[in-house]
């Protein structure tokens, strides 16, 4: 295929992309999982090959890898080699004024990063140690002084004074980066734009003809990214909401005046749908999304109904609604009237019922005008229902995905429920999703 451009940059779609499958069971362990100080990966060689070909990949090419990790899938490159980064952004489509998340297989290759010409072992801050041993491995971003000379590509902390770092939950990213030798930057390994990709085929669905290979280890458990943290200023700060919450961060030492470094887009102003300054639009996808804030008190079925009449086409209309904790079936069409409740003028005739991919329950229905008995029905609107369930972690786990799998079926608009913003990861559901959100409704 011919280069296609993107944000003014030719972005190159002529590779042949492979997915290699990769069994995750018995991928490595840490030498001492009390210290994370050695990760070690596993002997079996017949685990060993797709890593150590993606490994040696990461080495030589300056191609990213797609890999997967326990908040979602990554884009790697050897974060020491400038070239090496730069690929990133040229796969992704778009030039980057933003820092890069490093990843790291244990402890020791921290420290290498803090203090490069020493073998400093108190390097790391007094402030990380007990997030370190509480969360990691695991959904949770620290900021680190980046020390001159820094073994890292200047492309990698936007020449910032700090870098972040992670060591991510999943055995085949740890040891990945352990073959490799070198720490990884990735960022999610969506187009830019896009929802972060959750399972290897949505890697592919994004970059396929631009990198080569994409690590297959199955969907990613935590399904929203890493929560970002600062403990190097004072009060310390969550800069991105994520896999953990604010709230188990404030009970850590240290950590107990913590505060929340970053504003979503209802906090910002009615007047902005989306965060001003926000220079790209994140995690979209192609449909307009209505998010209904859980303290709306406004009645999702009657603005459904509203907006079908009032659009001025003749056209089907196509529309996704996602529902988690409280919503109705349907968001209650089933059971709406257009014009009279009691004539039950509209109705929806089930179609497929699938369970799709992450877990979610994704319904097809059809929404007519007209009392079922009279000859002059009218055909409203193509339904697709997705269920992402009760559980904030079930939802966070099929948030992305959902959305991925209604943009593939080319829906108009998507409605969404929302959840309550506290506690465990429902803050990180929810900035993701007024990123999202055309409107929102509170
Ligand atoms: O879960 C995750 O964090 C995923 C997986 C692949 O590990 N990665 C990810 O990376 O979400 P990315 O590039 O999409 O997000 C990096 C975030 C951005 O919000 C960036 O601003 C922040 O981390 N960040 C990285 N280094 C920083 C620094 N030195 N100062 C401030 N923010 C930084
Ligand atoms: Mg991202």
């Amino acid at each position: 295929m011919d280069g296609i451009t993107v944000n003014g940059g030719a972005v190159s779609r002529s590779l042949v992309t492979r997915i290699l499958a990769v069994d995750t069971r018995d991928v490595g362990h840490f030498k001492d999982p009390t210290t994370l100080e050695t990760w070690l990966p596993p002997a079996d060689e017949t685990k060993l090959g797709p890593l150590q070909e993606a490994a040696k990949h990461l080495k030589l090419s300056s191609i990213p890898v797609g890999f997967p990790t326990e908040t979602v899938y990554g884009l790697g490159a050897d974060a020491t080699r400038s070239n090496a980064v730069k690929g990133i952004y040229s796969a992704k489509g778009r030039p980057s004024d933003n820092p890069l998340i490093v990843h790291v297989c244990d402890l020791t290759m921290l420290r290498s990063l803090i203090s490069p010409t020493t073998d400093d072992t108190e390097s790391i801050p007094v402030i990380y140690k007990p997030l370190i041993q509480k969360f990691w491995p695991g959904p949770l971003t620290i900021l680190l002084p980046n020390p001159t000379p820094s073994k890292l590509a200047p492309e990698v902390t936007a020449s910032l004074p700090s870098f972040g770092a992670r060591m991510p939950n999943s055995a085949l990213a740890l040891s990945l980066i352990h073959l490799a030798g070198v720490p990884l930057a990735a960022p999610s390994a969506n187009a830019s734009t896009k929802p972060s990709p959750t399972t290897a085929a949505h890697v592919l669905h994004d970059l396929d003809g631009r990198i080569e290979l994409i690590l297959d280890g199955g969907p990613c458990q935590v399904g929203v990214e890493s929560t970002v943290v600062d403990g190097l200023c004072d009060p310390p700060v969550v800069l991105r909401p994520g896999g953990v919450s604010i709230d188990c961060i404030r009970e850590c030492e240290g950590w107990g005046g913590v505060v929340k470094g970053y504003k979503d887009a209802s906090e910002v102003g009615s007047a902005a749908p989306r965060a001003p300054g926000m220079k790209y639009k994140h995690y979209s996808p192609k449909a307009k999304v209505v998010l209904y804030e859980s303290s709306c008190k406004l009645d999702v079925r009657e603005r459904i109904l509203r907006d079908l009449e009032s659009e001025p086409t003749a056209a089907v209309a196509s529309i996704g609604i996602v529902s988690t904790k409280h919503w109705k079936e349907w968001a209650g069409l089933h059971t709406a009237g257009m014009n009279n409740e009691d004539e039950k003028s509209s109705n929806i005739l089930h179609t497929v019922r699938t369970a799709a991919e992450n877990g979610f329950t994704m319904t097809q229905g059809e929404l007519w005008k007209g009392n079922l008995s009279s000859t002059s029905q009218c055909h409203l609107a193509k339904l697709i229902e997705i269920e992402l369930g009760k559980d904030t972690k079930a939802i966070a786990h099929g948030l992305f995905s959902a959305l991925r799998e209604l943009d593939s079926r080319a829906v108009d608009v998507i409605y969404v429920e929302g959840i309550e913003d506290e506690g465990d990861i429902a803050a990180a559901v929810m900035n993701r999703l007024r990123k999202v959100a055309t409107v929102i409704e509170k």
